[in-house]
Order: structure tokens, then sequence, then C-alpha cells
């Protein structure tokens, strides 16, 4: 245990160890840790829906009737008709033919990837993904391609050089990049998905609920749900409840139901977060105006901090603030806290060094007052 011991000390001593910090309870858009009441910049309940009464109701009555956990996997005791229920709301929702509900979009991501291609065949992933995109491409024996993040001529490079050396190709990518907030150039991607002959697998767990005409994301945003192959999202963001799945051909799924070893042996999600789900997926159709408001504000406090010089980033409710620097990162991130804002300081690994940021992550609570005094104190403790 020597080299523990060691590790802590050295992570100590750099100011980068990483500490829970738990919070006593939370209400619409507040966060509550002893004493004190704090905004809250960090979560992803983007619409709030984690404390919506109709997604509670849902969730206490299906423990009345199911209990509180369906006590297997689902190739086994775990199947139940709700969970079928769920994923052709989820198919029907994305526009896919089918759906699977995983228990988290890090097991979804692990499992797909991890058993989708075999060692004749190549993934291209974008640079910045996700790291549990990156933890499927490495239990993948396919050979992995990152392309440079967004970068379309450095991803067509790579397929050039690549693709003919292999059987099977598939191209991931997040739609909303969880820490830049920037979004992919998803037609350009279809046009090389086709012209290289790829499968095309994208990660909707930032952009469902908050983009597209119902609220299911980028894809359907533009309008290209036939020419992504696998729509990958999560219920644990915008959707405020727990859980991930894919919408997909149904020869996919079948697929995934038979090798996919996360989807496989693990207990299948239990019926309050089910029945949770499918009432998020309601809600997002029913209250249009908990998305429109939060873009909206979330454009105004980008373009309010750009314009007192703050290098911020993104197109969408998640706002990074670059600062390039992990201790005044972390330094930041304690001034704001203390003046009664929760935002956390997002070091390397989970970006590069030198992108060390604050990640503000909006909410349909905040609204322009809040923001506005936020960018003021932003303006009163930093020099730009
Ligand atoms: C892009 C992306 N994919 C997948 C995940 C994992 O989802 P979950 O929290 O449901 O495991 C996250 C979570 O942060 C994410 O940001």
């Amino acid at each position: 245990m020597e080299w523990i011991k060691s590790f802590l000390h050295e992570r100590e001593k750099t100011g980068s160890l990483r500490v829970l910090q738990p919070a006593d309870k939370k209400e619409n858009g507040y966060v509550y840790i002893g004493e004190k009441k704090y905004l809250d910049f960090s979560s992803n309940d983007y619409l709030g829906l984690s404390t919506h009464p109709d997604m509670k109701k849902a969730s206490i009555e299906a423990i009345k009737t199911f209990g509180t956990s369906v006590s297997g996997s689902r190739l086994l005791s775990g199947d139940f008709l709700i969970h079928h229920y769920l994923e052709e709301k989820i198919a029907d929702f994305k526009n896919k033919e089918s759906g699977l509900v995983f228990n988290s979009g890090y097991q979804a991501n692990v499992g797909i990837i991890g058993s989708l291609p075999g060692k004749m065949d190549v993934i291209f992933c974008d640079k910045i993904a996700h790291a549990s995109i990156i933890d499927g491409t490495r239990l993948s024996p396919a050979k992995t391609c990152r392309f440079l993040h967004n970068d379309m001529d450095h991803l067509e490079i790579l397929l050039k050089k690549e693709r003919n050396k292999f059987r099977n190709a598939l191209v991931i990518t997040e739609t909303v990049f969880s820490m830049d907030g920037d979004v992919c150039p998803l037609k350009e991607l279809v046009q090389l998905k086709n012209r290289y002959n790829c499968t095309l697998m994208v990660d909707e767990a930032h952009a469902t609920g908050i983009f597209g005409r119902n609220g299911a994301g980028i894809v359907e945003k533009e309008n290209l749900s036939e020419n992504v192959d696998i729509i990958m999202g999560t219920f644990s963001k915008a959707l405020g409840s727990f859980g991930a799945y894919i919408a997909c051909s149904k020869k996919v799924k079948d697929y995934l139901v038979n090798v996919c070893r996360s989807f496989i042996y693990s207990t299948a999600l239990p019926p309050s977060i089910v029945c949770a789900n499918v009432m998020a997926l309601e809600i997002v159709k029913k209250e249009p105006d908990r998305r429109k408001i939060l873009l909206e504000n979330a454009e105004y406090f980008r373009r309010t901090l750009k314009q007192k010089g703050f290098n911020v980033k993104g197109s969408t409710q998640i706002v990074p603030w670059i600062i390039g620097d992990s201790k005044k990162t972390v330094e930041a991130g304690r001034i704001l806290q203390e003046e009664g804002y929760r935002v956390f300081p997002i070091r390397h690994p989970t970006v590069p060094k030198g992108q060390e940021r604050l990640r503000f992550s909006l909410n349909y609570y905040h609204d322009k007052t809040i923001l506005k005094k936020l960018c003021n104190d932003m303006s009163k403790h930093f020099k730009i």
C-alpha cells in the first residue's frame, strides 16, 4: 500500500487531489451545503426535471406497484414490460426502429463500443470524446484512430489512409461536447460516413431534451436520424433521471442483447427509474419552453461574458470559461463558491493541460437577473 500513500501525497503536493464534496439537498436550481445555499452551476439537470412533481409521482407510483428493484438482469428475471415500453418510447422519440436501455451512459458506451467492432475493424473517434467512449475503444479489439476535435479535414485524412485496410469502420463522436459545450458538424460527418462506408454512432448525452423540435437532440434538429446508425444518450442529464439508451436498428439491438457484456451482466434499471424516464420523455415533449428559455439565457450569459473579455466557448447550455492554468482555475472556483455559486474547476486529465476551465452548466432556473449578477461578480473578482 506504500504506492497509494505516495500517490495521494503527490496529488496533495501538486494541488491535484480530488475529493468528494457532498451536498445536503437541492431544490429549484439551488444546492444546500451545511448552512449555506448555492446557485448550482455544476449539475447536468439542465431542465430542472429531477425535482419536477410529475417525475417524483411517476417514481413513487412505480415503487408502490413494482417494489424497489427488479432483482435481476434483463436476460434473466429483471426484464419487465415497463423496460420494453420505455424502449418503444425511445425509438419513437429518436425516430429509429428500436431502442435499448442501459444502466448508465458509461456502461452503454463501454459496452457498445467494446462489443460492436471486431479485430478486423477500425474506430474513428473525436479526440476529446467522453471518457466512457475512450474506455469503450480501449476494450475493443479494433484499431482506434482519433481525429482532432470536430476537424472533418483531419477525419477525412485518417479515413483515406486507414479505411480500406479494415473490414468495418465505426465513426463515433458526441453531438454536444460535455466539457466544451460546442456541437459536432453532423452533416459533414454523415457525408463522410456515406463516402467511406462507415457506421456512425453519436452520443447525445448533453443534447437530448435541449435541441430539436421535440427535444430529441441534434440529430432531430438536423433531421438526420435515418443517416445516424446508433444514437446513444442518457436519462441522467436534461431528462433529470438515471440510466441510458441507444436508438438503432432492430438487428443492432438484437446483436447487443446477445453480446454486450455491460447490458447482460448487470441488474436492470429499477421500476422507479424506468417510470421516471418515461415521464421525462413526456415532459420534454409537453414543456418546450423549458429548453427554449434555457438556450436563450445561455446565449445571454455567453454574450455578456464575451463582452466583458472572458474567454468563453461553446454554443449550448454548457458555457466553459477557459483559464488555462490549474491553480488559477481552482482559485477562481473557490472565489465564486464563496460568492454563493457552485461551479467546479475542470482540470487535466478531464481536459488537456493548458485548457483548464470553469464549466458553467446552466439550467432552467438561471434567469437573466441571476446571470447578470454572476457576470458582474466575475468582473469584480477577475481582471481580464
Ligand atoms: C458525453 C457523455 N457520455 C456519457 C456519459 C456517461 O453518462 P452517465 O452519467 O449516465 O454514466 C457522460 C456523463 O457525464 C457524458 O458526458
